[in-house]
């Protein structure tokens, strides 16, 4: 897994802490609950960091600025230790005399704690990264460069780190491994940053840093080397783009760049949970196989996109766990005196954990004495604070407006819960379980192959673009689905859609089926495959031209669309992962389009904090 934080660093002869929070300010999309610089003066590293946006450390670096010419800031997504001040990057040695930033995990992070905790040292915040600091201090030559490399070597995980020190202030290093660090290259300066933007106001001008590569920077040289020595020679890149769009990595907006990060946060979901087939929540969930004996009945609450994930939570749980399952709109579910007992299970779902309707459904149930599960995507945030479980979605920030690798990731997590309980309860067979187990990981490739090859509909969103109205019919898993795509469309389109039940359309809404009306109907669910191809017949006799979405192999849906597109096989139980994916492409090129601002659609808010 993957945090999504942000990394500046700076030497040259200008005031750093202007430098950093200029960059970190670029950086804010990146993450957001707490920030932090270090600066070198007169053989100290000074520091400022604190909990909260970067308005706050902004707050203290006017009250009392931070001299100097070097030094390193951070701006935070909170993954090992709840945001708070001691948790804030940069982390020192109890020396204090290495300060360092770091984006990704240390596996081993514990191992090594443990290890210098023998020897001696205490540690301030309940982070991965302070181990580093203590561990440079510990291995300390003389030489940072050599240190850093010895360092190195004991870490396992992903990192992207800064890291100054008071014995060598003419220096910074950075160095990385599975996580992004570039280095900027100015004229009596030089720069290092996790993403292009935080630095493109003063240079144009990147090395960016491959895996298993440090960089040495001084005011006036930068030199690349490997972790091991061996020097790196490497053509200077230079950036054309603008900062808004280095912003998005390149893409034109968050959403499509989210839209692309999937398979990652897929991945990162999945990481550390699902070990040679077997799904371990032990460390995340204390609920005992005893306690979790006792559950008989699961709510599931929560809105909008992540009440649609709860749908197919619904499935999911049924099917691997067979305990009823009811599932609610938060709005909904407070004001409907929900039958709540010691032996219920709530779970909620947010992306943000700041939605007042689902907070307070989850308040509401905690009051009653059912035991509440939080799926949410931020640490810290209320959801993860209140709910007496929490399961993370490992998706990272989420900028646009309009969830999707949130909703992906929180299917994943529902899968694995699945998966865990039924496993712990012993409610299904391990073959079938094990089934599962294997296909889940490659839904991440299933994915990307997906975002691939996604033309046809790029020019189906064209067609429907002209429209007022349109169709989405699905059976079985394939509903949920639908209704999400449909969503999806409507808030960033404006184009009105009705996602249908495809048996139930024949009880009125068949009505509004007229020559032309764009219908897209999703048919990956093997068990219904027949009843649905039916209802895609009675469409098209109305006149309705249809995208039919399939799986691959499946000839015979093509014969009965105007138009069809697939997505890879997997399980009925895993399609929703894989058949959403071409939905939010369609939404997006559909607003695109109609030159609609995607990220931004009007009336809508990313946190929805009020009832
Ligand atoms: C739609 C969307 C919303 C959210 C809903 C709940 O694209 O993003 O429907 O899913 O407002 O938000 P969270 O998950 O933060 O509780």
């Amino acid at each position: 897994m993957k945090p999504m934080c942000g990394i500046v660093g700076y030497i040259g002869q200008k005031q750093a802490q202007n430098i950093l929070l200029e960059g970190l300010r670029k950086l804010e999309y990146r993450g957001y609950d707490s920030a932090g610089i270090a600066v070198y003066n007169d053989g100290k590293l000074n520091v400022k960091k604190t909990k909260g946006p970067l308005s706050a450390l902004q707050q203290l670096t006017d009250k009392d600025p931070l001299s100097g010419e070097m030094g390193i800031g951070h701006t935070r997504w909170a993954t090992h230790g709840k945001p708070s001040d001691e948790n804030s990057h940069p982390h020192m040695d109890e020396k204090q005399q290495f300060s360092i930033v770091h984006n990704g995990i240390i596996e081993n992070y514990l191992d090594i704690k443990e290890e210098l905790q023998e020897k001696g040292y205490t540690f301030a915040s309940e982070t991965d990264t302070e181990v580093i600091a203590h561990l440079l201090s510990e291995l300390y030559d003389g030489d940072l460069v050599s240190t850093v490399q010895k360092a190195v070597k004991r870490m396992e995980g992903a990192y992207a780190l800064a890291i100054a020190n008071v014995m060598e202030p003419d220096k910074l290093v950075a160095v990385r491994l599975a996580s992004p660090l570039i280095v900027g290259v100015g004229d009596g300066e030089n720069f290092i940053a996790s993403d292009i933007p935080a630095i493109l106001e003063h240079t144009r001008d990147v090395y960016v840093l491959n895996d298993g590569e440090m960089a040495v920077l001084t005011q006036d040289r930068v030199e690349l080397f490997t972790t091991d020595g061996t020097p790196v020679n490497r053509d200077m890149l230079h950036v054309t783009w603008d900062a808004a769009t280095a912003e998005k990595d390149g893409y034109e907006h968050f959403m499509l760049k989210e839209i692309h990060e999937q398979p990652k946060a897929i991945r990162d979901t999945l990481a550390a949970r699902l070990k040679e087939g077997v799904v371990d929540l032990s460390r995340e969930i204390s609920l005992t196989p005893e306690e979790l004996k006792r559950f008989d009945k699961v709510h599931i609450v929560a809105c909008g996109t992540a009440y649609h994930a709860g749908l197919i939570g619904k499935s999911v749980i049924e099917s691997l766990v067979r305990i009823p399952v009811e599932v609610d709109i938060a709005s909904e579910y407070r004001y409907r005196n929900p039958i709540l007992t010691p032996s219920t299970l709530v779970i909620v779902i947010s992306q943000s954990g700041e939605t007042a309707d689902t907070l307070a459904a989850l308040r509401e149930a905690k009051q009653a004495g059912a035991r509440v599960l939080g799926i949410t995507n931020v640490v810290g945030s209320s959801v993860a604070r209140e709910a007496d479980e929490v399961l993370m979605t490992w998706a990272g920030p989420e900028i646009a407006v309009a969830s999707t690798k949130a909703y992906t990731s929180q299917l994943i997590a529902i899968y694995l819960l699945g998966l865990y309980l039924a496993r712990v309860l012993g409610t299904q067979p391990e073959e079938q379980l094990l089934e599962v187990t294997e296909a889940l990981p490659r839904l991440s490739e299933q994915v990307k192959s997906i975002l691939e090859d996604h033309g046809s509909i790029r020019k189906f969103a064209e067609k429907i673009a002209q429209h007022e109205n349109l169709f989405f019919i699905g059976r079985g898993l394939d509903y949920p689905v639908v209704l999400e795509g449909s969503l999806k469309l409507k808030e960033i389109s404006y184009i009105h859609s009705e996602a249908y039940a495809a048996g139930e359309l024949k009880h009125g809404t068949l009505a509004l089926i007229e020559e032309g009306i764009p219908v897209i109907a999703l048919a990956t669910q093997q068990a219904v495959h027949d009843k649905m191809v039916s209802n895609i017949i009675e469409v098209k006799a109305r006149g309705a031209h249809v995208l039919g979405l399939g799986l691959e192999g499946r000839t015979d849906l093509d014969r009965s669309v105007d138009e069809h597109i697939t997505i890879p096989e997997t399980l009925s139980l895993l399609t929703p992962v894989l058949s959403v994916i071409p939905l939010q492409l369609l939404a997006y090129y559909t607003s695109t389009a109609r030159g609609i601002n995607v990220d931004k659609p009007r009336n809508l808010a990313k946190s929805v904090t009020v009832e």
